[in-house]
Order: structure tokens, then sequence, then C-alpha cells
């Protein structure tokens, strides 16, 4: 068990000692170290059992902290900076030699976002260094939403939960690099694309890189309930071809009371959906099903996110 609490000295004087500490973030919950102390991160590859070729993501406190970490700065990403940070958007962008080669995988790129949790705010303003922190789930698995979420898998690896309650966003940020000064979405997330083409323009979207990810996170089977296989496609379709399996079905708005049913959103909100969708894959894997039957929610604003993670947890 790891304790829980509100007591951001606490958290703070773990972190400053190297340890670990879930915290809480608009997304999902990370699962943070001191970004410049080597062998605190080294403690988060090993309780993820997360490959070291996985980069992190460095949470900073404010454009300030990210100045001397950065080489260079494209336009587009100081124009996405000043539209959507504090938030859910992480930017790629060439590193300086403060950043430990242990959180970059050696790339000579740095992930880098400002969260917008106030109790996560107050914790960074407090420290003298930015955190390191992916989703506090064990590698390949579905990210957490709450602490309890948090507890259930990691519990026994991290010495403290900061509890800021259930994510309000629900699905991680979205990723965006840079080909030359040129937007590009590597994951996609708790920012809606059509929100970062109002501000830079059209942008490409590639976050389906399966051989040499770009974002190695972004492997396939990621994201996926363990207990069960995901099937995604039309329901009526899938229950005929399914139904004398033991099934579930995760529906966006409609409800289906003849099987166990986890409706995303009755009332038919994208956002509302996103943020259940990783407690409905919890949920899932305790009902010890043959398969999750999903559909595809429309694929507008966070529905690109979520049909994103149905996808992965499907392969
Ligand atoms: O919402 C989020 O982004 C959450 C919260 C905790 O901030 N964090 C999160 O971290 O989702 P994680 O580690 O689960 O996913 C980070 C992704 C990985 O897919 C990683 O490969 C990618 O970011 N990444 C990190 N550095 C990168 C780099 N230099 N180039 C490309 N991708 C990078
Ligand atoms: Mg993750």
């Amino acid at each position: 068990m790891a304790a829980t609490g509100k007591d951001i000295d606490q958290a703070a004087a773990i972190l400053q000692m190297g340890g670990l500490v879930a915290i809480p973030t608009e997304t999902v919950y990370g699962l943070a170290a001191n970004a410049f102390d080597g062998e605190a991160v080294v403690k988060i590859f090993a309780a993820k059992n997360r490959p070291a070729f996985d980069p992190l993501i460095t949470h900073v406190a404010d454009t300030d902290q990210l100045a001397p970490l950065v080489s260079h700065m494209p336009a587009a990403a100081r124009q996405l900076m000043q539209a959507f940070w504090p938030g859910p958007l992480t930017l790629v962008l060439p590193k300086t030699h403060l950043m430990n080669d242990l959180v970059t995988s050696g790339l000579p790129t740095a992930a880098f976002r400002q969260p917008r949790h106030p109790l996560l705010q107050q914790l960074l303003s407090i420290l003298d260094f930015p955190l390191v922190a992916p989703s506090a789930n064990p590698f390949g698995y579905v990210s957490p939403t709450t602490p309890q979420h948090v507890e259930a898998q990691l519990g026994d690896k991290i010495d403290y939960i900061l509890d800021g309650g259930p994510c309000q966003i629900g699905v991680e940020s979205t990723i965006v690099g840079f080909e030359g000064e040129q937007p590009v979405v590597l994951r996609l997330g708790g920012l809606p694309v059509e929100d970062i083409e109002q501000v830079a323009g059209a942008v490409k979207v590639k976050p389906h890189s399966t051989s040499r990810p770009q974002a190695p996170g972004m492997l396939e089977s990621h994201y996926a309930p363990q207990a069960c296989r995901v099937v995604v496609g039309d329901l009526a379709h899938l229950i005929k071809k399914y139904r004398q399996h033991k099934i579930g079905i995760l529906s966006f708005s409609r409800k289906y009371p003849d099987y166990p049913n986890f409706v995303l959103s009755e009332r038919g909100d994208l956002n509302e959906a996103a943020s259940r969708l990783f407690s409905a894959l919890r949920w899932f894997d305790r009902q010890q099903l043959a398969y999750l039957l999903a559909e595809p929610v429309p694929d507008t604003g966070l529905g690109r996110a979520i049909n994103d993670r149905l996808r992965r947890a499907a392969t």
C-alpha cells in the first residue's frame, strides 16, 4: 500500500530525496520523479517494467523552466504553447545537454508539457526541478484515471499517491512533434486535432508508426485489458458473430441490457465518454469475458483519441 493524500509538502520531500510519487494530471495519473536525478528516473522504468527505449514526458512548472531545456523552439511550438499550455498538449522539441539521456532514451529530442491540474501545479511551483512522469500503470496496460487505479497496480512500488480526484479529461495528452518547423501529431489525445489546426493550420497526423515508432508508447497492443480480447466494429454485426461466447458490450450511448454493458455517455457526449473510457476497460477486465465488443464513437474532437485507444486495445 502507498500512502495517499493531498499533502504536497510530503510529495515534494519524497521527490527531493529521489523517491517516486504518483501525481494527478488533467489527463491521467503519472508516476513522477525528479527529471534531473538519474537514479530516480531509473526507478520509474523499473516500477513500470518499462523498456528503456521508451522515453518519458517532462512536466514543467512554466515556460521559464522549459527554456534552458530546449535548444530550438519552432514558431509553431511557441504558438501552440501560448494557446494550450497549461493543458493536455505534449511538445517534442530538440533538447539541450541538461536533459538526461535516461529520460529521452538517448533521442536528440525530449517531450515536454505544462500540466493544468491545480494540485500538480502547486507541487511543481515549490520544486526547483521538473518532473518526469509516464502514465502510472505497468507497461502496456490501461492508464489510471483515479488514485484507486494507481494503488491497485503500482501501490507497492511507489512512496506516495497525491490524490487529485478523478482525472477530468481521462485520455493521455496529445503529442505533437515537428518535421522542420511543421507540427505533426504523434499521438492523438486530450487536445483535439481540430483545436490544434485552428492555431497551426492543417497538421499531419501519424500516430500509427508500428515498426520503428517515433513515440514507442504507440506500439500496438497498448492500452489493452488483459483478461479478454477486444473487437471493435458494428455492434449488431459483432453480437451476431460472437453471441455463443461470453461477451461484454462497450457502447457509446445506447444500452445493451442483455449483456455486461458499459455505456460511455448516455447523452452522447464525447468528453464524458473520454473521461470514462479507461474505467470502462478496467471494469470489463473484471467481468471474466471471452470477448469485449466495442463500437467506434464519432470520429471528431476527443472521439479520435477514444477510437485510437480502442483500436490499440484490439490489437
Ligand atoms: O497525458 C500524458 O501525457 C500522461 C501524463 C502523466 O502527463 N503521460 C503519458 O506518458 O502518457 P507516457 O509515458 O505513458 O507516454 C509518453 C509518450 C510515450 O509514447 C513516449 O514514447 C513519447 O511520449 N515520447 C516521449 N519522448 C519522446 C520523444 N523525444 N519523441 C517521441 N515521442 C516521445
Ligand atoms: Mg503510458
